[in-house]
């Protein structure tokens, strides 16, 4: 973290002014090690929270105001807007993330009395697809369970950011991330039933690699609608699918059963979509049991395999990602490497043995510039854990 909480306090003050009762909360960001797009498919996924995220202060005012501010941002300055009548707006720009969970705890019956002065500062790079929105989502339900005193849980946190971005922003996501920022757990990764909201933690204590997220750079445009598109052409196979076959989800299919029925979907993009949401899901369940039995080897190939799918038949990475990944592939001592997140840029992650970090950093740093004119990121990550009070 680049600014102390301190730091945080004392700009909230200089903006809103003193006294009153000022609390500080953090939500992280996270990356997701394999089960990518089975989340709206009832799915597996197996994500970890990161100690990067969104830090938030708050304070409930008297008055019906909200005032947002983003260290972030300063040049949009404080953002007023008030507690009636809450909507979207393009000129809003990032605040329509808490604002979109003010209106969602309304809608859910949790009445907030006041408005609240918020500050917020994250440490998330910019678009890299490692979940700035939902840790802001899973934070601002946080800051409004505590500052309001609701009886939440971290689940139910998780599902208004869900529920908030989905119909407030638009974005159709599924719970992956909001829920690994509300539930991660320091050292562990989450392997999530997404059908039934089941979840186990699964130390990834691994004690001669390390976790290697790398930057593109990239976030082509229209990734939401693009996103949005992949969300409806699985629902499509899935309705198809059910005219020959008795399952609720993608996520019910072995391999097996799909090739038995896949011809059932009519649209042959569908049914690549189809296949994709299957054979990762069940990827995601071997690479669990393979994790479990120390067999990380076994775990890199299968990431390297989701990216193979992504990339042919779910069609959401891209040139850059396509071009981190293969030459991550040639690096000796990577045990897997794959597009992580949403997609169609942002990032990959890679499980790199330790005394192979320097050499996968060179080994991707220059040629990746020198290819798309674009200055790839490296970080190697910790596993934090959820969202959580500060003081
Ligand atoms: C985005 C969404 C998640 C999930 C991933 C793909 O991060 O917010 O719900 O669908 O993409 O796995």
């Amino acid at each position: 973290m680049a600014v102390s909480i301190q730091e945080l306090k004392d700009k909230f003050q200089e903006l809103y002014g003193e006294g009153g009762s000022i609390r500080a909360y953090f939500a992280p960001g996270r990356v997701n090690l394999i089960g990518e797009h089975t989340d709206y498919n009832g799915g597996h996924v197996f994500p970890c929270a990161l100690t990067i995220g969104t830090y938030g202060i708050i304070r409930p005012r008297q008055d019906r105001k909200l005032n947002f501010y983003s260290v972030n941002f300063p040049e949009m300055g404080v953002v007023e807007t008030s507690l009636d009548g809450l909507t979207p707006s393009e000129e809003a720009g990032w605040t329509n993330y808490p604002k979109g969970i003010f209106w969602t705890f309304e809608k859910r019956g949790y009445h907030i009395p006041t408005g609240a002065d918020i500050l917020i500062y994250g440490d998330i790079p910019a678009g890299s697809g490692l979940s700035s929105s939902a840790s802001l989502e899973v934070l601002t339900g946080l800051m409004l369970r505590d500052t309001f005193g609701f009886d939440i849980s971290m689940t139910d946190l998780a599902l208004i950011g869900q529920y908030s971005e989905n119909n407030f922003n638009g974005m159709n996501c599924g719970i992956m991330d909001q829920f690994a920022s509300a539930m991660g757990k320091k050292d562990c990764a989450i392997f999530l039933d997404t059908s039934t909201l089941d979840y186990e933690y699964a130390p990834i204590l691994l004690p001669d690699a390390k976790i290697v997220i790398t930057n593109s750079k990239v976030k082509h445009s229209l990734v939401s609608s693009a996103y949005n598109d992949r969300r409806r052409e699985s629902e499509t196979a899935l309705k198809d699918l059910q005219t020959v076959v008795d399952i609720q989800t993608l996520g019910d299919l072995t391999e097996a059963q799909f090739e038995q029925y896949k011809d059932a979907i009519k649209d042959p993009v569908c049914q690549k979509r189809a296949k994709h949401a299957v054979y990762e899901n069940q990827r995601t369940i071997k690479a669990v049991q393979a994790l479990k039995a120390n067999d990380i080897e076994t775990f890199g190939r299968l990431m390297n395999e989701t990216h193979v799918s992504l990339r042919d038949d779910y069609e959401s990475s891209c040139p850059e990602t396509d071009l981190l990944a293969e030459l991550a592939w040639k690096v000796p001592g990577v045990l897997g490497s794959r597009i992580t997140g949403g997609g169609f840029g942002g990032c990959t992650v890679s499980i790199v043995k330790n005394e192979s970090i320097d050499l996968f950093i060179q080994s991707l740093d220059q040629p990746y510039e020198e290819q798309t004119g674009h200055k790839a990121e490296f970080y190697v990550v910790e596993v934090g854990d959820g969202a959580h009070a500060l003081d």
